[in-house]
């Protein structure tokens, strides 16, 4: 088990978070850090802004902006998704890739942040120790959004609620069932749950469940196994069994879990109606098959585009004026 994911850096209230806003800057770092009113407000904006974009463009509310993506790991849909929404909407991207910066390496991540902040108006980071996250919002005097660390990504949990609003109308009341690893999809999903109030339910293998922190307080349900999770599930969701980081334990995940695909036959279990969803990138085949991946009750294509739009909504909110 990653050590670092396991053992997330506290904050005063316990999460691990430098805080929606710090030293006066807006940030978007945790899901926990927000109020149910907040995020709906996100979701609100993500739905005009979506149905803006589709109507013909964007209005250029970021012209001028520019935002600086610092990336320790690879991505498909972060990086495109970002750059797309700035592009979208009138402003500016510019990537940095793991090798050019050195985060702590060649570089104090102090001094990343300040020299950043001078340079552009946004920074979006992509980071294997979630300190990373929270030391650059405490330096940078620009807001800082959070793409991903080993132990969040709060960015796809937005994503994913507009997803879920999108085909079922509503959040509150759903049943949301994950299978597979307690990981950092997992653990936001667990916080947006909590907010947005959904029932959700885990079945994880023993030894890679949701930190203690996650579920304490979060009204997370785990199941003992995956059966159990998906009776009466609205949603079934899977994320990879092996994370950017886990990598040395690949073979070592792939025997520990085998049960706990997301085949035909676990999803028959669930609601008739229920969705299936995967952040990909996916492991055809793992965690979830072909059939289940390719079939009617798949939104995982429409999750991926619901990046962009879930993230124009947290842009505007931070950097337009
Ligand atoms: N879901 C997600 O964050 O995908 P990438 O790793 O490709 O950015
Ligand atoms: N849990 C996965 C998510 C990828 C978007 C990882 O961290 O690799």
């Amino acid at each position: 088990m990653n050590p670092v994911r396991n053992s997330p850096p506290q904050g005063p209230s316990g999460a691990p978070s430098a805080g929606a806003i710090s030293n006066g800057v807006k940030h978007f770092l945790h899901i926990a850090d927000h109020s149910a009113e907040e995020l709906s407000e996100l979701l609100t904006s993500a739905v005009a802004l979506k149905k803006e974009w589709k109507k013909g463009g964007n209005k250029p509310i970021l012209e001028g902006k520019v935002l600086g993506m610092l990336f320790e790991k690879p991505s498909l849909r972060t990086r495109v998704s970002f750059d797309m929404a700035m592009r979208h909407l009138g402003g500016d991207a510019l990537y940095l890739s793991p090798a050019e910066v050195g985060l702590g390496k060649r570089e104090a991540t102090s001094d990343v942040a300040r020299v950043l902040s001078r340079y552009v108006q946004g920074i979006m980071l992509r980071t294997f120790a979630h300190q990373n996250v929270l030391d650059i919002a405490k330096y940078a005097s620009i807001p800082v959004i959070n793409g991903l660390s080993d132990y969040n990504h709060p960015c796809q949990a937005l994503a994913d609620a507009l997803t879920i609003l999108e085909h079922k109308g509503t959040l509150k009341g759903l049943k949301l069932a994950f299978i597979g690893d307690g990981n950092n999809v997992t653990t936001s999903l667990a916080h947006l749950s909590a907010k947005l109030g959904m029932d959700f339910a885990v079945a994880s293998p023993k030894g890679y469940e949701l930190p203690a922190d996650v579920v304490k307080g979060s009204g997370v349900a785990l199941a003992g196994n995956p059966a159990e999770a998906v009776k009466n599930a609205d949603v079934v969701y899977t994320d990879t069994w092996t994370s950017m980081g886990d990598e040395a334990e690949a073979d070592r995940r792939k025997k520990e879990f085998g049960a706990y695909q997301v085949n035909s036959e676990l999803l028959k279990k669930a609601q008739k109606d229920a969705i299936v969803m995967h952040c990909l990138p996916a492991h055809r085949g793992e965690e979830i098959t072909d059939a289940v991946m390719d079939g009617p009750q798949s939104v995982v294509f429409d999750q991926a585009e619901n990046r962009m739009h879930a993230q124009k909504a947290i842009l505007a909110k931070l950097l337009a004026q």
